[in-house]
């Protein structure tokens, strides 16, 4: 049982995260996700897709051929950190990822990805992949219309869904009068909080 003194930090992250997919203009829409390439840390941007307080997770949705696949599935351990200039919170959840591909939850998902988006995933070459020219990597004849939804499953091959199962957040909140920063703990379907300095 969380102690009453975290209960309402959690109740404002859990709502700003319902705000942030339901509205793709709100800060925490976007986030910064980190895996470990050997030693060296990468960060890229990602849409978050899902967020779960009860099971711990977020989602983001991806490429089974980029890179930051090929290094989750090497090393699972994760970094996210989100940023909101407005309410002056920054989120870092730390744990580890699962990566879904062809299975229940994808299926799922892939019904509610728009032609449009569904072409991000049937690129002939594999992101990150180096190019003897400049490429969109777009199919040359879905690139000014919307594949149909036959010639879109080919791109359901490539999408994965990226799962971070968190078991840290690290809660940073800016205020004039002092900072004030906690850390979450979640572990066995519990969380306990405890204050960090700022
Ligand atoms: C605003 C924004 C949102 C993005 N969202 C995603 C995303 O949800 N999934 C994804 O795989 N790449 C996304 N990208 C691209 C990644 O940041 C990155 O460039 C690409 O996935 C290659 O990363 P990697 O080489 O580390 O695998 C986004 C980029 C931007 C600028």
């Amino acid at each position: 049982m969380l102690k009453r003194e975290f209960q309402e930090i959690y109740g404002k992250i859990n709502l700003l995260m319902k705000k942030a997919l339901e509205n793709s203009a709100h800060p925490y829409r976007t986030f910064s996700l980190a895996s470990l390439d050997k030693e060296m840390p990468k960060l890229r941007t990602v849409v978050l897709r899902e967020f779960s307080f009860e099971n711990f997770f977020l989602d983001c949705h991806s490429d089974i051929r980029s890179p930051k696949v090929i290094e989750f599935k090497k090393n699972n351990k994760f970094s996210a950190l989100f940023y909101s200039s407005e309410e002056k919170i920054q989120l870092r959840f730390n744990g580890k990822v699962e990566i879904f591909h062809n299975n229940s939850i994808t299926k799922k998902r892939w019904k509610f990805i728009t032609p449009s988006s569904r072409r991000c995933y049937m690129g002939p070459f594999s992101p990150s992949d180096h190019l003897e020219e400049y490429h969109s990597n777009i199919p040359e004849n879905v690139k000014f219309e919307n594949p149909s939804k036959k010639e879109s499953d080919k791109g359901y091959e490539n999408f994965v869904v990226i799962r971070c199962h968190f078991d840290e957040l690290d809660y940073l909140k800016l205020k004039y009068s002092g900072h004030l920063r906690c850390k979450l703990i979640f572990e066995n379907k519990n969380i306990n909080g405890v204050w960090l300095a700022p």
